[in-house]
């Protein structure tokens, strides 16, 4: 196995989720894990991750340097090369600009770690300091022009190191160089797969639930639906989804999911009306956080009217959903409080009430897991839609007319994208109404009227992405129906802003 080791990234798991693709056992630990539990561990290799601190903020985490010495390869990413630099009396400072994004490295000696990538080549630096002198013994790799040390090694020792963010999807041959580590260097055995996935969850959670019932949210999308059948295959009927209309979703949305659960998956759905008690908590509210944390807080009140006092609650939690809400001490800042992580089910989860089987996952690891499970291709493709739904994509108050504005934007933009064939080549695509009015002109009126921004992205986990350049005649359809079929709308805008550092939902 190799063991990751976290320093706070929030692109630790993805790491995790590219050494498993290699068909490589993993496991992630902190990256104080006492010494003896990570020897006990006999891993094949050490990846340390990268982390947001500064080496020498006040309390950031250092590396145990015994862990150099378990003989197992190590390889530093961003802060993990930082801290090894450190560790071993490199130096270590800030750049003078912080650099986020492409970058071009040249390889400069070819060596087992960067095998196969050619002279130059892109990837993706998200760094303020960086290693400014490399430690006695060390060698460069590879440098681009703003960074001399993008990737290094230890001339005798296996201690390698990457300035830049090898597991992220726009690093262009970063999988080649994970790949080269697990397999070329490490030598780690290859033998993991979906289909032990699945059959160790159904199991796991047959144990787990055991006589129980346990009560699952279920919105339509491909990690509720994984979920959902995941449950019904372990404890049958003992498995109750629920699907709740929260008032925040799409277009006809409600009995389009109804009819897949229970035409094509032949799974009972119990249906909540709960629109009018949703939006009534969100009335005056402009707070992206506020408004995360009130509908969370209204789905726990649903479901607890649900739950009988022994059942359990499962949620299709994501990995990203995780990570980008937790903050502890070392692992990541908190960026948005995912509806799945707010008070009322952090005590639950307290009371192991709460089982969320692919919170280890990724949405591209959650289709694999669909495909295994024999759903259809129009679940397993359809684009992920936030638990908060459009309420996070009505910038300022949420109303019934606000919404009805967007539902009907929204609408187009999908219809618009499968007729002309791009659905299926974007991630995510999204409507959002702005809080500002614009001037307009339609016949020989002023208007003064709503601005929808859309915005598609492409990326293959969530964790980072990129505008798609839609063709300009598409764009200007789907920008000409919605000004013309959707009332209070004078202009549409297109956001081109990749995440990092934007984020994909604007709020
Ligand atoms: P961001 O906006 O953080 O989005 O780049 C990454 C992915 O997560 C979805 N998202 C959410 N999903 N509850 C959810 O269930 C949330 O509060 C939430 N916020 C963002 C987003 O749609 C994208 O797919």
């Amino acid at each position: 196995m190799i063991a990751v080791l976290d320093f706070g990234s929030q692109y630790t798991q993805l790491i995790a989720r590219k050494v498993r693709q290699l068909s490589v056992y993993t496991e992630i630990h902190p990256f104080n894990l006492p010494i003896e539990r990570l020897k006990a561990l006999r891993p094949q290799g050490v990846i340390l991750s990268g982390g947001p601190s500064s080496i020498y903020d006040e309390g950031a985490p250092q590396l145990n340097p015994e862990i150099l010495e378990l003989g197992a390869p190590v390889l530093g990413i961003c802060y993990g090369l930082q801290a090894m630099a450190h560790m071993l009396k490199g130096k270590v400072a800030p750049a003078a600009t912080r650099e986020y994004g492409y970058k071009e490295i040249e390889v400069v000696e070819p060596d087992a770690l960067l095998r196969g990538l050619p002279k130059r080549s892109r990837v993706w630096m998200s760094h303020g300091d960086r290693v400014e002198r490399l430690p006695r013994g060390f060698t460069t790799l590879a440098s681009s022009d703003t960074c001399p040390f993008a990737a290094v090694r230890h001339r005798s020792r296996p201690l390698f190191g990457l300035q830049f963010h090898p597991e992220v999807h726009h690093t262009t041959h970063g999988d080649n160089i994970l790949k080269n580590f697990a397999l070329r260097v490490c030598r780690a055995d290859n033998t993991w797969t979906m289909g032990s996935f699945v059959r160790r969850t159904v199991e796991d959670l047959r144990e787990t639930v055991g006589r129980r019932r346990v009560v699952c949210a279920v919105s339509g999308g491909v990690d509720s639906t994984v979920l959902a059948v995941l449950l019904h295959r372990a404890v049958g009927r003992q498995a109750v989804p629920v699907f709740v209309d929260n008032g925040v979703l799409r277009l006809n949305e409600t009995e389009q999911v109804i009819r897949t659960f229970q035409e094509t998956l032949g799974i009972r759905v119990r249906f909540k009306r709960c629109a009018p008690q949703f939006l009534r908590q969100l009335k005056g509210v402009t707070n992206p956080e506020e408004k995360r944390r009130r509908i969370g807080r209204e789905f726990i009140r649903v479901f607890f009217r649900e739950l009988g006092p022994d059942d359990l609650l499962a949620q299709g939690t994501l990995y990203p959903d995780v990570i980008e809400s937790v903050s502890t001490k070392g692992p990541s800042a908190t960026i948005k409080t995912h509806h799945n992580r707010v008070r009322e089910v952090l005590k639950l989860i307290r009371q192991h009430r709460v089982i969320e089987p692919l919170k280890d996952l990724f949405k591209d690891e959650v289709r694999a897991a669909g495909k295994e499970l024999g759903l259809p291709r129009e679940i397993l493709w359809r684009h992920p839609f936030p638990g908060p739904g459009l309420a996070i994509r009505i910038l300022g108050e949420v109303t019934r007319k606000r919404l009805d504005v967007l539902r009907r934007a929204d609408a187009i933009l999908i219809e618009e994208l499968k007729a002309s064939g791009q659905y299926d080549r974007i991630w995510q695509a999204l409507a959002v109404l702005l809080p500002v009015q614009t001037v307009g002109v339609m016949g020989d009126e002023r208007t003064y009227e709503n601005v929808i921004a859309l915005r598609c992205v492409e990326s293959v986990d969530g964790m980072t992405a990129d505008w798609v350049r839609l063709p300009g005649d598409a764009l200007g359809r789907i920008a000409s129906r919605i000004i013309n079929e959707v009332r209070g709308v004078n202009r549409v805008v297109y956001d081109v802003s990749s995440k990092p550092p934007s984020t994909i939902e604007w709020e």
